[in-house]
């Protein structure tokens, strides 16, 4: 039995209250599935600002009625103190634990409006942070990101050496993990960062200007429209497929004294080009019978990325115990179908 199938199986025995924020996004209507069908009690908060509540209402569709009335939803913002608190104090015996997942993603948004992303990404985690502490929660999991990793060119890219932040986006999810430890030592909140190196699957948004290169391109290749590379495609990434991801969340949170206040690469400890992206996509297509003719086309490269990146990810296996379960191939397979309905 792994770890992750041992703590499942608790939870299933002894349900756990839980505070998921971003729950309307991505990453977070992912986990929010994930604890809801293994009876958790969850409260959500969003203000909707890149979540949906068509995510919501899909989860939904995945659970029993018993299951989806453990989830209350708290419309509002990680900036404002009283919504976080009204999401903490929702439930009279308080949260147990919080996956804070609220945080406006993408580093050319950040370029485009540094205080955007400032505001929602350093005052909002401040502000959850600080609402936390004055809380019962036994542990703070967030998100923080691969690109702390910067301009330093080491690979495998392991957490204890980073590099200078190369874009405003990147400054505040290493800002993020300077309040965690220092939220620790000062007031002894329970903080732990999961450095996610580019999540994929069900629900990433492929709509707008920020989307990420997956849906981005698969929603392309679907419509039959030109598929844009930056760059030569030799540009690398460590694609982590989403329940890879659900699985470092749910061990982060309820992780012994030695795995908590640690901050853990949380992806497949793989290098996948943006051309080999691309032909993966295309196979992924062609398997659900959808044939894409065009060949990608080369533009300059952008602003703010960094060429490549991989992770190591010997510490979330040791002192976790995480499994990725999905290989990239695997997880996009996974993805695929959902896909092309959302988009049909
Ligand atoms: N997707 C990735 O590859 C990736 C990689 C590294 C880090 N991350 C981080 O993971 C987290 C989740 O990302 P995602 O991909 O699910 O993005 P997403 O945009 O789908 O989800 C973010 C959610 O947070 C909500 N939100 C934003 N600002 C808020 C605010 N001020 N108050 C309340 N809610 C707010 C949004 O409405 C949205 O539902 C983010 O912190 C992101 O920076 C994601």
């Amino acid at each position: 039995m792994t770890q992750f199938q041992k703590i499942k199986q608790e939870l299933i025995n002894s349900p756990k209250t839980w505070l998921i924020t971003g729950c309307a996004g991505f990453i977070g209507s992912n986990l929010l599935e994930m604890l809801l069908l293994l009876n958790q009690k969850v409260v959500g908060l969003d203000n909707f600002s890149t979540g949906h509540q068509h995510n919501l209402d899909e989860v939904a569709t995945q659970l029993s009625s018993q299951q989806w009335q453990n989830f209350h939803f708290v419309k509002g913002d990680i900036r404002e103190l009283s919504d976080c608190n009204k999401a903490l104090s929702h439930y009279e015996e308080g949260v147990d634990y919080i996956l804070h997942q609220a945080a406006l993603g993408s580093v050319p948004r950040s370029i485009a409006d540094p205080l955007l992303t400032n505001s929602a990404n350093i005052t909002g985690f401040l502000t959850m942070l600080t609402a936390a502490k004055d809380s019962k929660v036994k542990s703070f999991v967030y998100a923080a990101s691969s690109s702390t990793y910067g301009d330093h060119p080491g690979l495998p890219k392991v957490e204890e050496v980073i590099g200078k932040p190369l874009s405003p986006y990147a400054v505040t999810k290493y800002v993020n993990e300077l309040y965690a430890d220092v939220f620790y030592k000062t007031y002894g909140l329970n903080c732990t960062g999961l450095r996610y190196f580019n999540v994929f699957g069900k629900r990433q948004d492929p709509d707008g200007a920020y989307a990420a290169v997956i849906p981005k391109w698969t929603a392309a290749m679907i419509a039959n429209e030109a598929v844009l590379i930056n760059g030569d495609g030799e540009t690398s990434r460590d694609f982590c497929f989403i329940e890879n991801v659900v699985q470092a969340n749910i061990l982060a949170a309820t992780a012994n004294a030695a795995g908590k206040n640690q901050v853990y690469n949380v992806a497949l400890g793989d290098r996948t080009s943006l051309n080999s992206l691309f032909a993966s996509l295309k196979i992924a297509l062609q398997a659900n019978g959808i044939e894409y003719q065009q060949s990608p086309t080369y533009r300059d490269f952008r602003a703010g990325d960094v060429r490549h990146s991989q992770a190591d990810i010997a510490k979330a296996k040791s002192l976790l115990g995480f499994e990725p379960e999905f290989k990239i191939q695997q997880g996009i397979d996974k993805a695929m179908p959902w896909y092309i309905n959302f988009l049909s």
